[in-house]
């Protein structure tokens, strides 16, 4: 059975557990799970295996928004992640994601405007040298892995060069970048998060010893762009008070630098991945873009809903509230399911439907209204546009050789191994 099947069989309510990942490296157990909670029980209580520990998870498309859109009450300044951090570690570890209100926004505005559709577009020529020869090389082959040699490098170069990290230490990047999201899988990470031995990283963020070698490699980039008025971000991090005139402590840089090489990384990544997946297993939709390329812009927004590659952040309750007619307590994990969300029938016709031309496309893939939304969509959006424009005029036809691989995490939604033979158009 396939992600793309229509017909799911319902499944009980107390089979859903969010918190297994082992239930997440089943192409289609994840979704099941989604549509019970949506159906039976949308502001779920969900056990954690630690004593006393759960959190509720928000699975329908409104709740989640709800949420998202109020950080007054739904903070993310506990931290984002299902990982419990105590106060110390918080402080340091905390970046831009886990800061709310002003201070949020002062780090935000440091670097929004490279962010911008505009300041993005101005990287697209680069982008597309960029993809044509990472396709050509791998297309060449005729049957390859498809994420190592097309999706895995690709986000990472992009991000790269907007870093200004010079072109023969991206291997590096795209290695850190692997250890630390993976943290859950043993295929990725050096210490597998909720083991005795992930205990001596609790610094760390993602609990992982890569985040110092990361952190160490930005300090070197930032000695060198000190002063010396570069256009690229770490430049501006280091040259740029921030706007509400506290100054960015080398923690601040060290915790920003580290969230940029992690965001953009897998989440594009499998971002292409899941796309192309869709696109093998619906060849009408593929034969529709290869046929009319004035569709992909459009048909990228149906790419990131049905890709998801972030299922949730979480938030944490600051008062005693109420949503999705639960009754939620201060202090308690709130944690939002944004690929459920994209599944949410009440918004989405059809919603496991896989439709390139599908409009009106409200996703929740980058977040949605809130002050955490996605400070790389448009960058994302552009990498994805660019690199099926580039490969579907390639393609006479695209097939699987394996069945996918999925990363080990209830976290990333991602495809680890997709086997690929091309026929070249
Ligand atoms: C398809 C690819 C991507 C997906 C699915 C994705 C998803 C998300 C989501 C869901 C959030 C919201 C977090 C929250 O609500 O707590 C977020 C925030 C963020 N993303 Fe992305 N992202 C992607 C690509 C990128 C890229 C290319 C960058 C570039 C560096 C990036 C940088 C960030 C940053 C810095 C934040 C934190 C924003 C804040 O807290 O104000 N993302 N992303």
């Amino acid at each position: 059975m396939t992600l793309t099947s229509p017909a799911r069989k319902p499944l009980p309510l107390d089979a859903v557990d969010l918190t297994d990942h082992d239930n997440f490296t089943d192409g289609e157990l994840p979704w099941r799970m989604f549509d019970t909670l949506r159906r039976e029980d949308p502001v779920h209580w969900q056990p954690e295996p630690a004593p006393g520990s759960g959190f509720w998870a928000v699975t329908r498309h409104a709740d989640i928004v709800r949420a998202g859109r109020d950080p007054e009450t739904f903070t993310s300044t506990e931290f984002t992640n299902l990982e419990e951090v105590d106060a110390e570690h918080r402080e340091i570890r905390r970046s831009l994601l886990e800061t709310d209100g002003p201070r949020h926004r002062a780090l935000r505005r440091l670097l929004q405007q490279r962010f911008t559709p505009r300041a993005v577009a101005t990287y697209e020529v680069f982008l597309r040298g960029l993809t044509a020869r990472t396709l050509d090389a791998a297309l060449a082959k005729g049957s390859f892995d498809f994420v190592r040699e097309i999706a895995a490098d690709f986000p990472i170069n992009v991000l790269a060069r907007m870093l200004g990290v010079p072109e023969h230490d991206t291997r590096r990047l795209i290695d850190w970048g692997s250890r630390l999201i993976g943290n859950t899988d043993p295929d990725y990470a050096d210490v597998l998060l909720g083991t005795e031995a992930s205990e001596r990283y609790r610094d760390l963020p993602f609990r992982s010893p890569a985040a110092l070698e990361v952190f160490a490699y930005g300090r070197e980039l930032a000695a060198r762009r000190k002063g010396a008025g570069g256009g690229d971000l770490v430049s501006r991090l280091v040259n740029q008070p921030p706007s509400d005139g506290v100054p960015l402590s080398s923690r601040d840089f060290d915790n920003y630098f580290l969230l940029l090489v992690v965001a953009g990384n897998e989440t594009t990544r499998h971002a292409i991945t899941h796309t192309v997946l869709a696109l093998i297993d619906h060849p009408d939709q593929r034969e529709r873009l290869r046929r009319n390329p004035s569709l992909i812009p459009g048909a990228v927004e149906e790419f990131l809903r049905w890709s998801s590659p972030v299922h949730h952040f979480r938030r944490t309750a600051t008062r005693d509230t109420e949503l999705g007619g639960r009754r939620i307590s201060r202090g308690e994990k709130v944690v939002l399911w944004f690929s459920s969300g994209n599944r949410d029938e009440t918004v989405f016709d059809a919603p496991h439907r896989f439709d390139v031309t599908r409009t009106p496309n409200d996703h929740l893939t980058f977040g949605k209204g809130g002050p955490h939304f996605c400070l790389g969509s448009s960058l994302a959006r552009l990498e994805l546009r660019v690199l099926f424009e580039e490969l579907l005029p390639r393609l006479s036809d695209i097939r699987r050789t394996s069945e996918p691989r999925y990363v080990r995490s209830n976290f990333v939604n991602g495809v680890k191994e997709l086997g690929v033979e091309v026929t070249l158009a």
